[in-house]
């Protein structure tokens, strides 16, 4: 089955009602539509997801959210459900991404729960996996992003309902990149993993790479073999610059 590639936005804490300006502007560079032949998705914070949804309208870009609550409602004062996210019209969730992690020490267990979670609201969760530069140099990448795997794959996942995000943590706003090699060696070893995983219903799930993805790089990455898109912080916070990365996705 061909898998369809999916372009994601992570704006993290990032934008005020002023900031829609963007949306606008990246509905009007691509001509009031995402291209139909992949995936085009927004993360704003949560107190923009129902006015962008709105902003997207019916121009096929998808609106989600950057975290979610394992637990469907009660008193967890602060924290946003998945079904509260599913009602403000997102269509998927990150969880686990590596700054809820090392911020708010999150643990496999909770992002496999928080997971779970989105999915049991209808929500498309994006779950995020990456070793520390600490970890790559002393020769762990592998390891650490495999039991990060292993250990954050929610029960019920399918290649629809999950998608993977392969986010070395030293290239995470730092504008150093993997090298194409070592993007695509954990890409198959992730792949691998999904293949062995739930009976092989995972075979198919898509994987993203994330970590200073940007318009002069984003071609490249994205042709590589395993990689189906990326995970875009700091270039998506710019309409100029996610389009453009959304352009250089169309010749794949
Ligand atoms: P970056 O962030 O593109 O700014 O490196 C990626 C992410 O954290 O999702």
């Amino acid at each position: 089955m061909e898998r369809r590639m999916l372009i994601a936005g992570n704006w993290k804490m990032n934008g005020l009602q002023k900031a829609r300006k963007e949306v606008a502007d990246l509905l009007a560079l691509q001509g009031g539509k995402m291209p139909s032949m992949f995936d085009v998705l927004l993360c704003p914070p949560a107190t923009l997801v129902a006015d962008m949804v709105r902003d997207a309208g019916a121009s096929g870009l998808a609106i989600g959210g950057q975290d979610c609550h394992h637990a469907d409602h009660g008193a967890h004062t602060g924290d946003i459900a998945a079904s509260m996210l599913k009602d403000a019209g997102a269509a998927y969730v990150i969880v686990g991404h590596s700054e809820r992690r090392a911020d708010h020490g999150e643990s496999n267990a909770q992002v496999k729960a928080k997971a779970e979670a989105a999915i049991a609201a209808g929500l498309i969760a994006i779950v995020c996996v990456g070793e520390t530069l600490a970890e790559r140099e002393a020769g762990q990448a592998f390891d650490v992003v495999g039991k990060q795997v292993d250990g954050s794959l929610p029960e019920g996942a399918d290649g629809q309902n999950c998608v993977l995000a392969y986010e070395p943590v030293w290239a995470i706003g730092t504008g150093k990149v993997a090298t194409p090699e070592d993007i695509a060696a954990m890409h198959a070893h992730i792949r691998a993993k999904l293949e062995k995983a739930g009976g092989g219903i995972l075979a198919n799930a898509r994987i993203l790479y994330g970590g200073s993805v940007k318009p002069s790089n984003a071609e490249q990455i994205f042709a590589l073999r395993d990689v189906d898109g990326g995970l875009i912080g700091g270039a998506s916070l710019k309409a100029a610059d996610f389009s453009a990365i959304i352009d250089a996705s169309k010749s794949l």
